[in-house]
């Protein structure tokens, strides 16, 4: 049996982990290495505990610091790892610097790399995430994109050759678990104190954690000024990032109708997709999932990240500035159900099938 070493380290990469580990572990021997990057227990246990995800082989311990330091560090303890249990691919996903530390810690030792949700562009190096996707792609053998979006970008770029269309992760994972939530999933809203939240009936569901909007009061304030003129309340898990900052500024400024929760676990986060009148983010992750839930979704954010999202103003980009928000939430969208963009919710079969024609 072939021997495939996974690296993840970040929220997203357990969801999309969930997915594809359950059918790759059928044809090859997983040894699963998580970098630590994310390490509190509703950043990281929690999905492994709820999705079933096997337990990793190794955690590095490495989070925090720089965008340098980070990936320094998960490269040279990515690299120990490798040397130990010489396995035939490596596997990352998304584009996080754990993705980045995997792929370069592989293929300097000649280990293929197999990249999952290759080919996302937005067009600047400003972002730190597209410094990850680029080198990542560029550095693969096998490539699996979401959409035919991203594939254009793979073909643009000259590495359409071993990159594939597949479907995208998030959407397997949002179809399987949506068929498992039973309510009992929202026990996870808590707030700052850990005392238990009600759902209100009526709500929009927020998550805001981008470094782009998170790092300075004013971006984050226009945000939450939007919100605190909305018609029903908005629940909003923070992200540890920027839960002292969310936390000053809605006690300080007195926001009454922003409840702010801590990170919730992956069921509960698509149940409120499911529940909510329209989400409100800047998560490459739930805006895809507001598009798979048929919601009306505002991304605060200056570039597309999924414009498959965008067709008929489902998803629209607005400014972190109040009234730039409150107009997109208030502009008219409809769904056409029968565009689907990210494939079948088999993605994952997919992917392990491209992965033993390579070893063939
Ligand atoms: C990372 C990804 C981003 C992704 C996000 C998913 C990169 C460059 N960015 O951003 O693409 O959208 O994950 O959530 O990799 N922290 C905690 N507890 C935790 C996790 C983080 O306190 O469990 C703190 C860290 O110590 C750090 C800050 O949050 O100070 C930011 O974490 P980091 O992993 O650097 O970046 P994210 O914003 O999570
Ligand atoms: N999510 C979650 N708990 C939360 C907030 C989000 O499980 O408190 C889920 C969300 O439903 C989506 C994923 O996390 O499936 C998105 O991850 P994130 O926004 O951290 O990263 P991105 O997708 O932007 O890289």
């Amino acid at each position: 049996m072939k021997k495939i070493c996974t690296v993840v380290g970040a929220r997203p990469q357990f969801i999309k982990l969930a997915v594809v580990s359950r059918v790759l572990r059928r044809e090859f021997q997983e040894v699963l290495i998580h970098t630590g990057q994310h390490y509190d227990h509703n950043m990281s246990e929690v999905f492994f505990e709820e999705m079933d995800i096997p337990k990793p082989d190794y955690n590095l311990g490495v989070s925090g610091g720089s965008h340098g330091q980070m990936t320094g560090q998960m490269l040279m303890k990515i690299e120990e790892v490798l040397l130990e249990e010489k396995p035939d691919m490596l596997l990352v996903f998304g584009d996080t610097n754990s993705t980045m530390a995997g792929a370069l810690a592989a293929v300097k030792l000649h280990i293929p790399v197999c990249h999952v949700e290759a080919g996302g562009r937005l067009g600047t190096l400003d972002n730190p995430e597209e410094v990850n996707r680029i080198v990542t792609d560029h550095v693969s053998a096998l490539r699996f994109a979401c959409t035919a979006s991203a594939m254009e970008f793979l073909r643009r770029e000259g590495i359409e050759g071993s990159s594939y269309f597949t479907g995208d992760p998030m959407y397997d994972a949002f179809r399987y678990y949506t068929e498992r939530l039973d309510g009992s999933e929202l026990s996870d809203l808590v707030d700052f104190a850990g005392k238990s939240l009600a759902l209100p009936e009526t709500f929009y569901y927020m998550t805001c954690h981008r470094q782009e909007n998170t790092d300075t009061d004013e971006k984050l304030d226009q945000i939450f000024q939007a919100m605190e003129a909305l018609d029903a309340p908005v629940v909003y898990p923070v992200h540890p990032r920027n839960h002292n900052r969310a936390e000053r500024l809605v006690t300080g400024k007195g926001y009454r109708n922003i409840l702010l929760a801590g990170p919730v676990g992956y069921k509960c986060s698509i149940s409120l997709v499911s529940r909510a009148e329209k989400i409100v983010t800047d998560s490459g992750g739930l805006q895809r999932e507001a598009f798979f839930a048929g919601k009306h979704c505002v991304t605060v954010f200056d570039y597309v990240a999924w414009p498959e999202t965008m067709v008929n103003g489902c998803n629209r980009l607005a400014k972190p500035d109040k009234a730039d928000i409150l107009q997109k939430l208030g502009a008219e969208v409809s769904f056409d159900p029968a565009y689907r963009p990210f494939g079948d919710g088999h993605s994952a079969e997919k992917i392990v099938e491209k992965i033993k024609e390579f070893f063939a």
